[in-house]
């Protein structure tokens, strides 16, 4: 969910698991490779606001089909953690449930564009929209604030639902985490869970 300080809290997780001598890749998405992050600036142009639903979500599946296959499946077999800011739920979150395509057919073309690769664990830092639009636009002055109004908060509302909804379906895969929470807490959470998930491979 946006403004719910996930970029402080993958930074902080690769710093404790370097701190235990673990090889990190971090990457994100849209982004992660040269072809990714060409589609990650088309996608975030604000220039393209009008672009079709449809061709949104092809491009996050393009840019995640290449990050698949030329870093997340490679850095795992070469035995690193790797840890993704953002992956396949963003589209069901934000492409099928904000943009109203529908988490089916978003989970189908995410299973074409990573051939089935999923994440061990999902962190999801769950927050009301209406509180993460506004630390994003805290200090920004009025014009930002009247962005995050109407329908963009609709928006990010039903991208809220669809995320807890990915949660529910998967509830062994999702750690839901509230974001409201200090960072500090949030961040002692993350890694138990890591900390328990890396003593079940040994
Ligand atoms: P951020 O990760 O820096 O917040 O920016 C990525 C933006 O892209 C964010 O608004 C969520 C959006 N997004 C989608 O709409 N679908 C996707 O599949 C992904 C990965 C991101």
């Amino acid at each position: 969910v946006e403004g719910c300080g996930k970029s402080t809290q993958t930074r902080a997780l690769v710093d404790w698991l370097r701190l235990r001598g673990h090889t990190v890749t971090l990457t994100r998405e849209p982004g992660g490779t040269e072809v990714g992050e060409r589609c990650r600036d088309i996608l975030l142009d604000t220039g393209h606001a009008g672009m079709r639903p449809g061709t949104e979500l092809f491009l996050y599946l393009a840019s995640r089909a290449e990050h698949v296959a030329k870093v997340i499946v490679p850095r795992l077999e070469a035995g690193e953690v790797v840890i993704s800011d953002r992956y396949g739920d963003a589209s069901v979150a934000y492409q099928g449930g904000g943009r109203g395509l529908g988490h089916k057919l978003v989970d189908e073309l995410n299973q074409v564009a990573t051939g089935g690769v999923k994440p061990d664990v999902t962190f999801l830092l769950d927050l009301d929209p209406e509180v993460g639009l506004d630390r994003l636009v805290r200090g920004r002055g009025e014009h930002a604030r009247v962005c995050i109004e109407g329908e963009v908060l609709e928006f990010h509302k039903r991208v809220r639902e669809a995320y807890l909804e990915c949660a529910a379906r998967e509830p062994d895969r999702f750690v839901v985490l509230d974001a409201s929470r200090s960072p500090e807490k949030i961040e002692a959470r993350i890694t138990a869970e890591v900390e328990k998930l890396l003593s079940d491979v040994r």
